[in-house]
């Protein structure tokens, strides 16, 4: 088994999609640590904070041992330096992702070029789920059970419920 890799993203939220790369990652690599981006100019649905705990929920729900969930700032490659992975995995569901997943590779191989970028295909159920899609229809009332773990659907319709009582307190 090769040795330790950084699953980087925002996960706003974590989805079954994301659930399928790590399990993917997992198997391959001794230790995956999934590293949640903490972006200080962008506030997200739910803060890094809530991110990481339901990423440690599904992780847990899940039994997959050998993950290990934390945040970050600034440059990904910077992070994996700070906890000596040279391995970046990112998913590639359709096409598209291509193009903005090569120009991120092709950036991050020019900042740190020890580091390589690997990735892992999703299974073809998940192709259709993206962290926007699950937020809109949340937001708007529809069902992501097929789309995200219980955990984050729980949480998905908490954020909602408290949203539109703010909306209507106003
Ligand atoms: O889940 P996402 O939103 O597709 O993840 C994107 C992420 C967080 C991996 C990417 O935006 C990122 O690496 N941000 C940290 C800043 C950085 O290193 N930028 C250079 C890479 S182009």
């Amino acid at each position: 088994m090769l040795k330790k890799a950084v699953f980087p993203g925002s996960f706003n939220p974590f989805h079954l999609g994301h659930l399928d790369i790590l399990r993917r990652a997992a198997r391959v690599f001794e230790q995956v640590i999934v590293a949640v981006y903490e972006n200080p100019s962008k506030p997200l649905l739910f803060t890094v904070e809530e991110r990481i705990e339901l990423v440690r929920e599904t992780v847990k729900d899940a039994q997959i041992s050998n993950v290990q969930v934390a945040s970050f700032r600034g440059l990904t490659v910077d992070y994996l330096k700070s906890v000596e992975a040279y391995v970046m995995i990112r998913g590639l569901r359709v096409f598209s992702d291509f193009e903005f997943e090569f120009r991120m590779a092709l950036a991050n191989q020019r900042l740190a070029p020890e580091i390589e970028i690997v990735n892992f295909m999703t299974g073809e159920q998940y192709i259709h789920i993206s962290s926007t899609t699950v937020r809109e229809i949340a937001s708007l009332g529809g069902d992501v059970s097929s789309m995200v773990p219980p955990n984050v659907e729980a949480a998905l319709r908490r954020r909602f419920a408290d949203k539109t009582s703010l909306s209507t307190d106003m």
